[in-house]
């Protein structure tokens, strides 16, 4: 990454919301290595992303604010001034919105629009950024799908995300607010949720293999894109730190489409070993399932200079390596 976006963020006041989750922590560690001064806000609800490990040695360096972003003092408190807000707290299962859908409505619009409303109250000129997801277009109707496809979630988390997407966009146009929104495809690497496939079927993938396990496939034939987690950090501060991407939605994506087989497959070359099973996919999951599904990311190209610069077998590998180390951890 181009060394002057660093030098924006020296000693800027950060806050990130999910900050000791998955994509919240690599974040903050890149932060932290840029001489940012990081709050990071995060409720450590169990069954979600957060692992007090993805900040293990960092402690000294930021400041770690347990609190939930469904409480409106605590939001106030602590944008106050800030210089970017880095927006990543939500709940993240799909199937979770779908047995619980008020906790993700609460977790995932009501406090983003209170989140909002704080900033616009006490810090109007925070630069903020929001994680979104592809989700927010349902099935595919074209590949690769760009930022002009249809918005159709199939799920409640979509429709949500979707709704926290336009609040963003609607206080940017409304307030003079700068907000970016980047709308993620499966992202992967160190510090992911393994436990469970809560989060991405590629964490759990992993925890089997490296318990000697067979894992399971559905389907293996969809089409899917996968980012790795470094150059999602690199495009959130490529978004935080260009005035072009204010009021901008962008789609990230991977430098490789491939079937869901052909990525158990790299896994298991990468890893020398270790089988898995192909199954149908579940009746529950199917009917939330988008298919095939790959992102244009053209957009974020054009404007900010992103492209995904990991191979699959990179990211892969440094993610296997990562887990070989901690997996005690993350289980
Ligand atoms: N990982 C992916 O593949 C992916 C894909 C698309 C979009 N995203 C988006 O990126 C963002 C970060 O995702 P992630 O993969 O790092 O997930 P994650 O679950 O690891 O991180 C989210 C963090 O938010 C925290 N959180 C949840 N509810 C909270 C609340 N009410 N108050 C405070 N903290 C709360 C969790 O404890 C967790 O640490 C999310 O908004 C997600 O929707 C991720």
């Amino acid at each position: 990454m181009n060394p002057s976006i660093a030098e924006i963020f020296t000693n800027k006041s950060v806050l990130i919301t999910g900050g000791i989750g998955f994509i919240g922590s690599s974040l903050a560690r890149r932060l932290v290595g840029m001489g940012a001064m990081v709050t990071v806000l995060d409720s450590m609800v169990p069954e979600y992303g957060g692992n007090k490990f993805n900040l293990v040695g960092m402690e000294q360096f930021l400041r770690i604010n347990i609190s939930d972003m469904r409480d409106p003092y605590s939001i106030s408190f602590l944008v106050d001034g800030q210089d970017y807000l880095f927006n990543l707290a939500g709940q993240t299962s799909h199937m979770e919105s779908m047995s619980d859908p008020l906790t993700d409505l609460h977790i995932n619009v009501t406090s983003q629009v209170s989140l909002l409303e704080a900033c616009r109250r006490l810090n109007s000129n925070i630069r903020i950024v929001f994680l979104s997801t592809r989700q927010i277009y349902g099935l595919s109707r074209y590949l690769p799908v760009d930022e002009l496809h249809p918005e159709d979630p199939v799920d409640v988390n979509g429709i949500n995300k979707l709704a926290s997407e336009k609040y963003h966009i609607l206080y940017s146009k409304m307030y003079n607010m700068q907000c970016s929104i980047l709308r993620l495809t499966n992202t992967y690497g160190p510090r992911m949720r393994i436990k469970d496939a809560r989060q991405m079927f590629l964490g759990y993938w992993l925890r089997q293999l490296l318990e000697d396990k067979p894992f399971q496939v559905w389907g293996g034939e969809q089409y899917r894109d996968f980012t790795f987690v470094e150059d999602v950090v690199d495009a959130i501060l490529l978004c935080a730190s260009a005035t072009s991407a204010n009021g901008c939605v962008f789609n990230l994506g991977g430098p490789e489409v491939m079937t869901l087989k052909e990525l158990a497959d790299q896994l298991i070359a990468v890893n020398r070993g270790g089988f898995y099973n192909i199954v149908s996919f579940p009746e529950n999951r199917k009917k939330i399932d988008i298919g095939d599904f790959y992102c244009n990311f053209n957009k974020i190209r054009n404007t900010l200079g992103w492209h995904p610069q990991t191979t699959i077998l990179e990211g892969l590998e440094r993610t296997l390596e990562y887990y070989r180390e901690n997996m005690r951890y993350y289980i």
